[in-house]
């Protein structure tokens, strides 16, 4: 079995050494205590047991490398490639903020230079991510294997497999440019975790992201939560973080990807969380009718066929008790990111190189488009729920009615 905590949490001196050489002691003991955890002087990330840390010195150097492009890339690229886009349509006399059909888009700001380096840098970093990941997992793959076959039937919480479900088409593709996709590669959960740990720029390796999310999922009115659904919940962060928060309730996250939850289950055994973690489908949970008092999807719709949506809904609906809440949490669940040619441009190139298929048909819905397809399946809809992110200001909550 591979121990990588214990590569670095061995020894004081060894720890010191590597929490010095990435700069990150401090810092990780702060993020550490943020996320209330009990924070040792010297632990560098990962030692904790959230996100462990990557088993070799040469891999996390490439992955520190990665996530600075990577918010180098989301951050003063992204700024100057609108900034170009904006100057570009306005020496045009056109405005930035319209919404042109993306063929327009294109005409106007596809072969800028600065915005073609924008978009190649976000690609780069994200082909080197998954390859690295790829590369680890799948060259030690009998260890790491044997590391989750030994914590499938160990609790706290359960795992379930169901290697023969039939699986949506849509379900299927290389999402995100992911080799595999989430249910076609042993180590979809791991290379997941890692791979998104760069996404979200280095800032949820102690799962902050998903704590702040489970914080904002609004109760149900009479206060009854004994039992929680967490759809599409991949390597089970926002499971775990709601388990933490409603420490009663019977918690369950459930995903296509059966290694998407075999890597949830080891996880939260790991860490000493108990949920229980089942591969089954967000359109056809098997759970009874009026089930349960909450049902959480993050980021899941926007990956989602139009068809599977409006399914999802009307199954989100079902295993709802009266009353309970539905808090679905993603790019328009809240108000939404703005629009214009720069939103356009970045929409089209999301789901033309990085493998997101069915992101424009989101994006189309927009925040009224989603809360009426919620309307649609029976939900009373409430459109100024508490926010799940920073960016947004609100969030649509589903109310199951009486
Ligand atoms: C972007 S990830 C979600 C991340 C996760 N909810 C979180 O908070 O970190 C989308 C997940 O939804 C899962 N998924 C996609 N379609 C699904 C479906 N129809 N039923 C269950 N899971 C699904 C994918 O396998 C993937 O793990």
């Amino acid at each position: 079995m591979i121990k990588r905590r214990t590569l670095v949490g061995a020894s004081a001196a060894t720890a010191s050494f590597v929490g010095a050489l990435f700069g990150g002691r401090k810092a990780n003991a702060a993020k550490t205590k943020a996320s209330g955890f009990a924070a040792a002087d010297i632990e560098p990330r990962g030692s904790v047991g959230r996100l462990e840390r990557l088993p070799t010195q040469h891999l996390e150097a490439q992955h520190d490398f990665i996530t600075g492009f990577r918010t180098f890339a989301n951050r003063d690229m992204t700024r100057a490639a609108r900034k170009r886009i904006a100057d570009i349509m306005r020496d045009k006399n056109m405005s930035p903020v319209d919404d042109l059909p993306i063929e327009e888009v294109l005409k106007h700001v596809g072969d800028d230079p600065l915005v073609a380096a924008s978009a190649r840098m976000w690609l780069s970093a994200q082909q080197i991510n998954w390859t690295t990941l790829y590369e680890e997992f799948h060259g030690n793959a009998d260890a790491y294997l044997a590391e989750m076959e030994a914590a499938d039937n160990m609790g706290p919480g359960t795992l379930e497999l169901n290697p023969d479900m039939e699986m949506p088409d849509y379900t299927k593709h290389e999402i995100h440019i992911q080799p595999g996709g989430y249910v076609g590669d042993d180590f979809a959960g791991h290379i997941y975790h890692y791979g998104t740990n760069n996404f979200f720029e280095g800032r949820n390796d102690q799962d902050e992201l998903h704590i702040g999310l489970a914080g904002a999922v609004p109760e149900p009115t009479d206060g009854k939560v004994a039992r929680i659904l967490d759809q599409g919940c991949s390597s089970g962060q926002l499971s775990v973080a709601l388990k933490q928060r409603f420490s009663d309730a019977d918690v369950w996250g459930i995903d296509v990807g059966g290694p998407m939850v075999r890597y949830a289950h080891m996880r939260a055994v790991d860490i000493g969380v108990g949920v229980n973690f089942a591969q089954r489908l967000a359109e056809d949970s098997k759970f009874p009718d009026n089930h349960f008092d909450i049902v959480t999807n993050n980021i899941m719709f926007h990956e989602v066929s139009p068809e599977g949506t409006v399914e999802v809904l009307k199954e989100s609906l079902r295993v709802l008790r009266p009353g309970g809440v539905f808090y679905p949490m993603d790019f328009y669940t809240g108000s939404g990111p703005g629009k214009g040619v720069y939103s356009s441009f970045r929409q089209w190139w999301d789901s033309r190189w990085n493998g997101e298929p069915w992101r424009l048909e989101y994006a189309k819905l927009g925040f009224e488009g989603f809360n009426q397809l919620m309307r649609d399946a029976g939900f009373e809809v409430n459109e100024n729920g508490p926010p799940s992110g920073r960016r947004a200001k609100r969030n649509v909550v589903g109310i199951k009615p009486a």
